[in-house]
């Protein structure tokens, strides 16, 4: 987000002429959510009408004259910033009355959450980010922009890059995984695409959850969470950096408390670190009535006290209650909080309206807003298709059992094989039913030889004459398992993340025909799956791929795509091994078969799958790693071989250790990261490149060390099984 000098002057002029209610009304939101005049929170309305204190018609009546008069009163007088809303219709019609009829005409901004596309609905974060690509990142991103604004959206809140480690915690589905280098990866990506001020439309993006949301203990959704400052700056805060010094136009306060403090009142990490030490220079908005749950939470007396606390902090905008708008006057007035502090917020968000140019062009034109209604643009259909087959990881392929012939007779079985309405997961809005393609679809469309067997699912009982009947007449069972969409995203945290329901159960039986059976994944968040990789010959790993899911699915299975994904977040073998991911700290007594060493006595203490694995149908070899010195960088080189017959794309990747550090670092670190092409049997030289400034990490004091001493230089196709060289190094 870049102004220029004359834009900047055109905020200083607008601000000068505000009143001081006017400016507290840019720095409120409004939503569906809350329901004008009443102030009552949605959730408690429904209550109120299920044990009848109201009726239903009552509540449907409350709502849209309530909703209506409200809104559209308080944007008269100036008392509303901003609307969380996907309507484009009624963003004209509001914006209208806040253009033509407010005193000082400023056009709102309206944030929805685009998570992974809007109608052209792309994978989910933690599924795109293991194609390692990103390029792909940005493209994916563009067309959530373009889409955006034709539905009158300018400001996405999104992308959502928390570093997840737990996969109990439902929002892993929404997130880009485990590592830092490839959130951070993803983040700038996203960043760039979103907010690409060269292209027609642009949007505002918006990175949440600031921060460390993703760390929430034992993965129970918006659980306190507790971390030294060392772990907070190496491992949770760098998504955050990286994308504010991309140039993010805001950012969200997640719910959570970091070290006893709400991340909504928290002025350490919104005012010291993201404003004044990365420079965000638009606003942060708190995520939906975070600012009444630091009353919950018990750091604050009353809403008023939040209220103070929030702002003082460097909370800019109010999402989902009145309490800026209700409080603030008077807080200022007592002198509890300064007029700098509300103008610095005001000037943020002013800030980012005009650089998204909604002085100039505050509606959306009929003619994009038509744009999209009937038909998708066909480049996008073919770009968030290509996305959903890079997404895809194979975990498992024993004896070759993928890719499938067209000859094979395939019984496909488990209800979400044919559900269009499976395929987008968490957080996707705005897509239509029509557009998405089912993996029975996919499969049809593609040739195959298909009959398919609904047998069970995630939830319910599974059919066992279905599944006689499946298993008899073919030559190969194809089973999709996984988890609805609803068992991921907000609110749905797992202390089970073992196969939902009788998913297990079913595979067994259909395990008794003695055909091949192979699991085709379709979920939101690594599962514990040692018991499916013990039985089952083959597994595809292919998360919820958005609207082409079906389309993307059959040509894996049919090797149309040779599979390049790999994965973003490790797998355990059972639950209680959460978390469990590849960059741990270093023990005194590493994980061993023998007794006294850091393990479990029931389960292993390595994941499944690690981060970073992903099989494809060649083999890919790597021979003769070399790391070299320079000025200012460790160069690495490795020769990678495609062994086997069929062309393939590999992730080449490159990961670090310090080996004697002033704190305990991890086992492995990724640095960098390279896609290549390979044809079947040609061989590549990789030169990847690890900065010298890169080799450091944050102490207890928040301060950036660079120690002179050994570090191992590793490569590898997954974060297990890599070459190694050990190199000194002086900074
Ligand atoms: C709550 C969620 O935590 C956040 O991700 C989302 O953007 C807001 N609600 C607005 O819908």
């Amino acid at each position: 987000m870049h102004l220029s000098k004359e834009q900047n002057t055109k905020v200083e002029e607008l601000l000068s002429q505000m009143t001081l209610e006017e400016k507290i009304g840019q720095m409120n939101q409004e939503s569906p959510s809350i329901v004008g005049g009443f102030d009552v929170p949605f959730e408690e309305l429904i209550e109120m009408m299920t044990d009848g204190r109201i009726s239903a018609e009552e509540f449907q009546n409350m709502m849209s004259a309530a909703e209506r008069d409200f809104h559209e009163n308080d944007i008269r007088a100036g008392k509303v910033g901003s609307l969380l809303l996907d309507d484009p219709g009624k963003s004209n019609e509001l914006q209208r009355i806040a253009v033509e009829e407010s005193r000082l005409g400023i056009p709102l901004i309206i944030g929805f959450d685009v998570i992974h596309g809007y109608r052209s609905v792309y994978p989910i974060a933690i599924a795109e980010a293991c194609s390692f690509d990103e390029v792909l990142f940005e493209e994916t991103a563009r067309i959530a922009a373009e889409e955006s604004r034709a539905y009158g959206i300018n400001w996405n809140f999104a992308p959502m890059i928390d570093v997840a480690r737990d996969a109990r915690w439902g929002r892993v589905s929404e997130g880009p995984g485990e590592d830092p280098c490839l959130a951070s990866a993803f983040a700038r990506a996203k960043v760039r695409g979103l907010q690409d001020d060269s292209a027609d439309s642009y949007v505002a993006a918006c990175l949440k959850h600031y921060v460390a949301y993703g760390a929430c203990e034992a993965g129970r959704d918006y659980n306190t969470t507790s971390m030294s400052i060392s772990q907070l700056h190496n491992v949770y805060l760098p998504p955050f950096k990286a994308a504010a010094e991309e140039g993010a136009a805001t950012a969200m306060a997640s719910f959570n408390d970091l070290n006893g403090v709400p991340c909504t009142v928290n002025s350490y990490t919104l005012r010291i670190i993201l404003k004044d030490t990365y420079g965000l220079e638009g606003f942060v908005v708190s995520d939906a009535n975070g600012i009444k749950e630091c009353v919950t939470h018990g750091i604050a007396e009353d809403d008023a006290d939040a209220g103070i606390q929030a702002v003082k902090a460097g909370l800019d905008m109010d999402m989902g209650t009145h309490i800026y708008k209700e409080y603030l006057k008077d807080a200022v007035s007592a002198g509890k909080v300064s007029a700098d502090v509300i103008d610095d917020a005001v000037r943020r968000i002013l800030s980012v309206k005009m650089w998204l140019g909604l002085f100039e062009n505050p509606y959306v034109p009929e003619e994009t807003m038509a744009k999209y209604q009937d038909i998708l643009p066909k480049k996008h259909v073919e770009k968030v298709r290509e996305a959903a087959e890079k997404s895809i990881v194979l975990l498992k392929n024993e004896n070759q059992t993928l890719p499938l012939k067209r000859s094979q007779k395939i019984s496909l079985v488990g209800c979400l094989a044919a559900d269009k309405n499976e395929v987008c997961g968490a957080w996707a809005m705005g897509w239509k039913e029509a557009d998405c393609v089912s993996i029975l679809d996919g499969l049809k469309g593609a040739g195959a030889d298909v009959v398919y067997y609904p047998c069970g699912g995630p939830v319910g009982d599974i059919s066992e004459e279905e599944i006689q009947k499946a298993s008899a007449d073919c030559d190969v069972i194809v089973a999709v398992v996984g988890e609805l969409t609803n068992m991921t995203g907000e609110a749905s945290s797992k202390a089970n993340i073992k196969m939902p329901g009788k998913q297990r159960k079913m595979l067994e039986k259909l395990l008794e025909s003695g055909k091949p059976v192979i699991a085709v994944l379709m979920n939101g968040r690594p599962l514990a799956l040692g018991w499916e990789d013990e039985h089952l010959p083959a597994i595809l790993e292919c998360w919820h791929l958005g609207i082409q899911m079906g389309n993307a699915v059959a040509a894996v299975l049919l090797g149309d795509k040779n599979p390049e994904g790999k994965l973003s977040s490790s797998f355990p073998y059972a639950n209680g091994q959460c978390p469990v991911y590849y960059n741990h700290p270093n023990t005194g007594r590493p994980g061993s078969r023998s007794k006294f060493t850091s393990r479990y006595l029931d389960a292993p203490f390595e994941a499944l799958y690690p981060f970073g694995y992903g099989l494809s149908y060649t083999t890919f070899e790597y021979q003769e790693l070399k790391a070299e010195e320079t000025e200012d960088s460790v160069k690495a080189a490795v020769t990678v071989k495609n062994t086997g017959t069929v062309d393939g794309r590999e992730c080449v990747q490159l990961y670090m250790q310090d080996v004697a550090a002033g704190l305990v670092r991890p086992v492995k670190e990724l640095k960098a990261f390279q896609k290549i092409f390979l044809p079947a049997g040609t061989e590549k030289k990789i030169e990847l490149e690890l900065k010298k400034q890169d080799m450091g990490y944050y102490d207890n004091d928040g301060i950036y060390r660079l120690e002179d001493g050994m570090f191992r230089i590793y490569a590898g196709g997954n974060s297990r099984d890599c070459l190694c060289e050990e190199l000194r190094i002086e900074f």
